[in-house]
């Protein structure tokens, strides 16, 4: 379609940034992005005359979607505008040649356009080399300020990293080093939305391990020595969500992953650095005070657990066998794993039915009824019912 437009129009049409990678990776991205020699906008237009759909323009950059009838975004740019083309009101705009636009990016491996128009279609414009960086596995910057003029640029080379199972070359990451105090410089909702996409992927206890050799953690006044507790600890997270698979985005794993760090420091008040949610906030707070439970290291049935930690996430919970290091660590765990299944048999109206009066005292006998579920005592709703007589 947009190579038939691009034809009609007369405008050189390329195909840009990550979605050129991953073809070339052979990974789906739906994120396409294309940059036209000419006004984007007009382009869009005349997508939109084509084909249909809608057109969203933001006139102030130049740029403009076109919304494919099927509901896909197709984001267009102008790599070059005329003059007399450019917005009047903000001269400081800079529109440049496809190279230009190029060379703004983060990575060579990013920094590639496929040529669209039919009689060139599929040329490689490649002025950085991304293709043998590609093959070699490298995320390699275009120049040496690519981190000074944009240090979230680092955490994405990391989230390349593993990722694609690449690595910086020594170029890169001794850049990566040298710039990273400059994260502090970054407003806490910026590196709140990097994290997101970061422990959103592949490895989050390689992730981990990664921002601690870069120094990235140290930043906000996590422990160097922490590294290696905070790896294992991200491992027992990472292996409960393996087993247990909650549906995804659910719950907020980026944050229990980036809690990580500061909290094998101790130094868990530092994440008020970071705008937090209510729900952060609370998960914070509810580990802090399992950590202060008293009581917990001697029980001995997984059930008697349920009293203590019947309202907590099971998280949370995981975050306090990590730090406690507890010798009864395996009646947690088969708490854990029993709880989250456990069979409902009675309810407050079965009780009523059963012929008690309703009041207070309800909930701790269902309290008392769960406990001997997840002892193994109770196995079905007659077992329920006779254990209430
Ligand atoms: N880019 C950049 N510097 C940034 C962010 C983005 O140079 N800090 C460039 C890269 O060339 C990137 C393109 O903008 O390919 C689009 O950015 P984005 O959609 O965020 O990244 P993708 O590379 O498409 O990665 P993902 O697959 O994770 O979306």
């Amino acid at each position: 379609d947009i190579s038939r437009t691009a034809e009609r129009a007369d405008m050189r049409v390329y195909l840009i940034g990550g979605i050129v990678r991953d073809l070339f990776l052979e990974r789906p991205n739906d994120d396409i992005d294309i940059v036209v020699e000419g006004n984007g906008i007009d382009f869009a237009e005349h997508l939109r005359t084509d084909y249909g759909g809608s057109v969203k323009m933001h006139e102030t950059f130049g740029t403009a979607s076109w919304i494919h009838p099927s509901g896909l975004y197709i984001d267009v740019t102008s790599a070059r505008l005329e003059y007399y083309e450019r917005p009047a009101s903000l001269p400081d705009v800079e529109l440049s040649t496809l190279s230009e636009d190029l060379y703004r990016r983060d990575f060579t491996i990013n920094s590639m356009a496929l040529c669209l128009n039919p009689e060139v279609f599929g040329d490689l414009v490649d002025p950085f080399n991304g293709q043998a960086d590609l093959r070699s596995k490298t995320i390699k910057v275009l120049h040496n300020l690519s981190f000074i003029d944009d240090p979230t640029r680092i955490l994405r080379a990391v989230r390349f990293e593993t990722r694609f199972d690449f690595l910086m070359d020594k170029q890169t990451e001794s850049l990566a080093l040298n710039s990273m105090a400059r994260m502090r410089d970054l407003s806490a909702h910026r590196i709140v939305e990097e994290m997101k996409r970061l422990f959103k992927d592949e490895d989050p206890p390689g992730t981990i391990k990664r921002l601690f050799k870069l120094t990235f953690w140290q930043q906000f006044g996590v422990d160097d020595g922490s590294a290696e507790q905070s790896y294992i600890h991200a491992g027992q997270l990472k292996m409960f969500y393996e087993i247990h698979k909650p549906p995804a985005g659910q719950k907020a794993r980026w944050f229990n992953y980036f809690a990580i760090p500061f909290f094998t420091s101790k130094k868990m008040y530092l994440m008020s650095q970071f705008s937090l949610t209510k729900r952060n906030n609370k998960f914070l707070q509810d580990i802090r005070n399992l950590s202060d439970m008293e009581g917990v290291e001697r029980i001995r049935e997984p059930g008697e657990f349920h009293r203590f930690l019947k309202h907590y996430e099971d998280e949370a919970i995981i975050f306090m066998i990590a730090k406690e290091n507890m010798e009864n660590e395996d009646i947690i765990t088969s708490y854990l794993k029993r709880r989250i299944d456990m069979p409902i048999f009675l309810t407050g109206e079965d009780l009523i039915r059963e012929g008690m009066k309703p009041g207070p005292h309800f909930r701790g006998i269902l309290l008392d009824l769960e406990v001997a579920v997840l002892n193994g005592e109770i196995n079905s709703r007659d077992e329920a019912v006779e254990w209430l007589h």
